[in-house]
């Protein structure tokens, strides 16, 4: 039996739950919340014995198999340390961290204590992107040469999701006063790290980000200031001489959750949509289809999720790609978006 312990029991964790619950040999044995509502109601649902409003206690009293850090941005770092200096593999939710610095010690902590480490980038779940990313690396679509992403979500100017001005888990997201790197933070994490996945490492960037007036007086709900990004453009170039434009928006109306990548080669070009489907890809390659502009969509086979993948580290000790070291190449993205904005021209990136 795999034993996890969850710190960190709001709105994903639950969703981590799901995952573990349906897989065989996997027990959530303990929580961690400082809120005592959240954590018993998470540990009624899923049946977990022990529970804790203190990671350390937990971390010292329970003999775990691994942790899942899914608390807000800003504890990632203390508690991502504190579980692999108790040499317990850790799974931390994205970002990695709220800064480049903090990123770096995670990093270096996972490294010196020998843990298996992921980061939770959900959208290397789909089996489009992984197929997709074996595509542009088999070499099939040439030299690439342009490359399209965006996230798009409409919270701020819809009622999809619930309403933002009343819920804690959305007043957190748009603070920097609580660790929020805004949308860049939220869902441009994950846009780059599907960006990158598919095309390789970013070499610039040049970000310009907005903060929009929400006509709140004085940008402020109760101790939450209004202040952090909230959409943002990015100008990149790839390590493979490509060209691209990344960028992410909470206020896209119209748009639930929508995450689209569009990469085109010398040979070929490809296109994922999540919105659309999460199992297929369009793909335009071959003199005839190039010269008709046709596209073909080809159904993928499933690929294990990073849930999956986690256990699955645990139990045969091989460390998943999607690591810590892929986490703080990515927070290096955040970390340039962000001096790039206030720089006004491109940074090259440096890890
Ligand atoms: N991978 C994804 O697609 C995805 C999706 C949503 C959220 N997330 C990430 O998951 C994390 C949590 O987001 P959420 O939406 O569940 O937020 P949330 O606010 O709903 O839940 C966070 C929980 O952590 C608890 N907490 C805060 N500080 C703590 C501490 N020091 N010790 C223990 N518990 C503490 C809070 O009381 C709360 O219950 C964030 O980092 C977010 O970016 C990832």
């Amino acid at each position: 039996m795999v034993k996890i312990g969850v710190i960190g029991t709001g709105g994903m964790a639950n969703h981590h739950a799901t995952q573990y619950s349906a897989m065989k040999d996997v027990q959530i044995a303990a929580c961690c919340d400082v809120s005592a509502e959240h954590r018993e109601a998470f540990a009624a649902k899923w049946n977990v014995p022990h529970t804790y409003s203190d990671y350390h206690e937990m971390l010292e009293k329970e003999q775990l198999d691994g942790v899942v850090n899914v608390t807000p941005d800003a504890f990632h770092a203390a508690i991502s340390i504190a579980v692999a200096e108790k040499g317990v593999p850790i799974f931390c939710e994205k970002p990695l961290a709220s800064n480049l610095a903090d990123a770096r010690r995670m990093l270096e902590a996972v490294r010196r204590n020998g843990v298996i480490n992921m980061v939770n980038f959900s959208y290397r779940n789909s089996c489009a992107l992984q197929a997709a990313a074996e595509v542009v690396r088999s070499g099939a679509l040439g030299n690439i040469r342009h490359v399209e992403s965006s996230y798009l979500q409409s919270w701020l100017v819809s009622h999809a999701w619930g309403d933002w001005k009343t819920k804690e888990g959305y007043l957190w997201r748009l603070s920097t006063k609580h660790g929020s790197m805004g949308v860049l933070g939220d869902i441009g994490v994950h846009i780059y790290d599907l960006t990158s996945f598919l095309v390789g490492d970013i070499a610039g960037i040049q970000s310009t980000l907005r903060t929009f007036d929400k006509g709140i007086p004085g940008n402020q709900i109760g101790e939450y200031p209004l202040d952090a990004n909230e959409s943002f453009v990015s100008t990149v170039t790839f390590a493979n001489g490509a060209l691209g434009t990344v960028h992410a928006s909470r206020w896209a109306v119209g748009q639930a959750n929508s995450l689209r990548a569009r990469v085109y080669g010398d040979k070929g070009a490809i296109e994922i949509d999540l919105d659309r489907s999460y199992d297929d890809y369009r793909i335009c390659t071959g003199t005839e289809n190039i010269d008709t502009n046709t596209w073909e969509t080809v159904k993928c086979p499933p690929t294990p999720s990073n849930y999956e993948r986690f256990i699955t580290s645990i139990q045969t000790g091989k460390q998943d790609p999607s690591d810590f070291a892929n986490g703080a190449r990515i927070q290096a993205y955040l970390h340039y978006s962000m001096e790039s904005d206030k720089a006004g021209r491109m940074l090259t990136v440096e890890l």
